[in-house]
């Protein structure tokens, strides 16, 4: 494992200087876990990597950059204030040894809603990256939906290995994979993975697959020349899982491509 910070391939990208960790703190490779819109498992997707990277031996962080919608902290069973000392934020670790940074670990109460300006929420976003005292081979950025100015910000400042995009079929997967594909591109991040998630049913009773949506191009990520795809179904597992904080005992072989992918190109660097 590499132990320098990993610099993106800025030579297309705008002319924005990156930000990096704290010297004292450790982040091997980050990697963005975007989609276009909301409610389609993002959180999820980035929660599972995590377990599934940890599985695989490595030390893993979960940067939940959805301010105003943290579901992060939920899906694990955890719980702030997160400590600060010498300058940086301690970020909280989960039952298996996760480590968490997330907008809910610093509020009193977490129902309490976050209204503020987008500057101020970019501006927490990067101290998220830049003040917490991570000590991971993985970092795993939970993205809020859609291609707008806070995402952009991260895209631009964060120093990104790779992205994973998660789609619905529901989504208008075609618009959304080609416009995510182009800016993964522009800013020179290679995106590894297109997840399909609530991609179909699997019938209870024989396992049979059911395509409520009709059949799905399998080769929507190839044409963007993204490497893996992957189907995930309606998996009431998931949901509760998500729900109770349990996601760290829930097995499946879902997004064992994807992060193997993951593995793959940083080990290539
Ligand atoms: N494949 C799935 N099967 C069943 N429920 C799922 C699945 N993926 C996600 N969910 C549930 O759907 C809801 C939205 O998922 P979430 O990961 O929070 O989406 P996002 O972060 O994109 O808004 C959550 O309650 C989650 O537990
Ligand atoms: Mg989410």
């Amino acid at each position: 494992m590499a132990n320098e910070n990993h610099q993106a391939d800025t030579s297309k990208a705008p002319n924005i200087p990156k930000t990096n960790p704290d010297p004292r703190a450790h982040v091997g490779h980050a990697v963005a876990v975007i989609s276009g819109k909301g409610g389609v498992g993002k959180s999820f997707t980035s929660a599972y990597l995590a377990v599934k990277l940890q599985r695989m031996g490595y030390k893993v962080g979960i940067l939940d950059a959805d301010i105003t919608g943290p579901s992060i902290p939920f899906a694990f069973h955890i719980s702030g204030p997160a400590y600060s000392g010498d300058g940086l934020i301690d970020p909280v670790k989960t039952k298996t040894g996760i480590q968490v940074m997330s907008s809910n670990l610093l509020l009193d109460n977490p129902e309490d809603p976050i209204v503020w300006r987008g500057t101020l929420i970019s501006t927490l976003i990067e101290q998220f990256y830049t003040e917490v005292r991570w000590d991971v081979d993985y970092l795993l950025i939970d993205m809020a939906p859609g291609t707008a100015d806070i995402s952009l910000t991260v895209f631009q400042k964060f120093a990104l290995s790779s992205a994973v995009l998660v789609t619905s079929p529901q989504s208008l997967v075609s618009m959304v994979v080609e416009k995510s594909a182009k800016m993964a591109d522009m800013l020179s991040v290679p995106l590894l993975s297109l997840v399909e998630n609530m991609a179909y049913v699997k019938c209870p009773k024989c396992g049979e697959r059911i395509d409520i949506y009709g059949k799905q191009d399998t080769n929507l990520g190839k044409r963007h020349g993204i490497p893996v795809f992957e189907e995930i179904p309606f998996d009431p597992e998931i949901a509760s899982h998500m729900d109770s904080g349990t996601v760290e005992d829930l097995k499946a072989d879902y997004l064992d491509a994807t992060a193997k992918a993951i593995v793959n190109a940083a080990k290539e660097d």
